[in-house]
């Protein structure tokens, strides 16, 4: 089996492409996942200055870090800053993961929500966006985790992560990112080169947790600049 990723996008600024694929998605008052981490700030500034209907969108996390919304950790809290305290009209309902209750019960608590947003049916959001780490995780799926092979939760707890920063994480696990009607990789630097040359040549389901992200039937992008996109040999060391 091959590997699941539709399209593959080498640009000089993948933030912009982010940016309009998101703010489509937005406009036409979708649920959107949105990733946290340093990639997508730039896309989430420009998306700020774009002419997008906010009013019907339903923005939730694909993954927190467990620390208060005003600590510089908080994917919510970089959002806020480089997104929601920069619109000025409508605002989108915003979901964010009360990462501050610890691990375990801030996914209880996020995936009653989502089923609730989603009337008790399996929840399908219309994007999800996310990074990839150097070492191929992605949300808070790291490698060798019991998140990853979680099949029926929606959202778990995560006690160790794999990476700094070093805080318990609460994330969206695979099935339910699989569920979406489109995934949105962005990826940039050089340091993530080796790590998207096995999500682009792994087959579906194997490898890396990135690797593992095959929507069912939805759209599997990757947007990447160019030092991403150079190849496992150009990657750091
Ligand atoms: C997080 C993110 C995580 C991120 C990758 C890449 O909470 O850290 O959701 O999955 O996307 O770690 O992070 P950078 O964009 O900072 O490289």
């Amino acid at each position: 089996m091959s590997s699941p990723v539709r399209e593959k996008l080498v640009l000089d600024d993948p933030a912009a492409a982010a940016a309009e694929r998101i703010g489509s998605a937005v406009s036409n008052g979708g649920h959107v996942a949105l990733a946290g981490g340093s990639s997508p700030r730039a896309a989430y500034e420009r998306l700020a200055t774009m002419d997008v209907e906010w009013s019907r969108a339903t923005l939730w996390f694909g993954d927190e870090r467990c620390v208060s919304p005003d600590d510089r950790r908080s994917n919510f809290g970089m959002v806020r800053s480089a997104l929601l305290d920069r619109l000025t009209g409508a605002q989108p309902d915003v979901r964010r993961i009360e990462g501050e209750r610890g691990p375990d019960r801030a996914a209880a608590a996020y995936e009653r929500e989502l089923l609730a947003a989603f009337a008790g049916q399996p929840p399908v959001f219309d994007l999800v966006l996310l990074g990839i780490g150097a070492d191929g995780h992605c949300a808070s799926l790291f490698p060798r985790q019991p998140a990853l092979e979680e099949r029926a939760r929606l959202v778990v707890g995560v006690a160790r992560p794999g990476l700094a920063p070093w805080v318990p994480r609460v994330t969206m696990t695979l099935p339910l990112i699989n569920a979406a009607r489109e995934v949105l990789f962005l990826v940039t630097g050089a340091e993530k080169a080796r790590a998207v040359a096995r999500l682009i040549a792994e087959p579906a389901g194997r490898g890396l947790p990135a690797s593992l992200v095959a929507p069912a039937s939805g759209a599997l992008t990757v947007l990447l600049d160019h030092p991403a996109a150079a190849g496992p040999a150009a990657a750091v060391s």
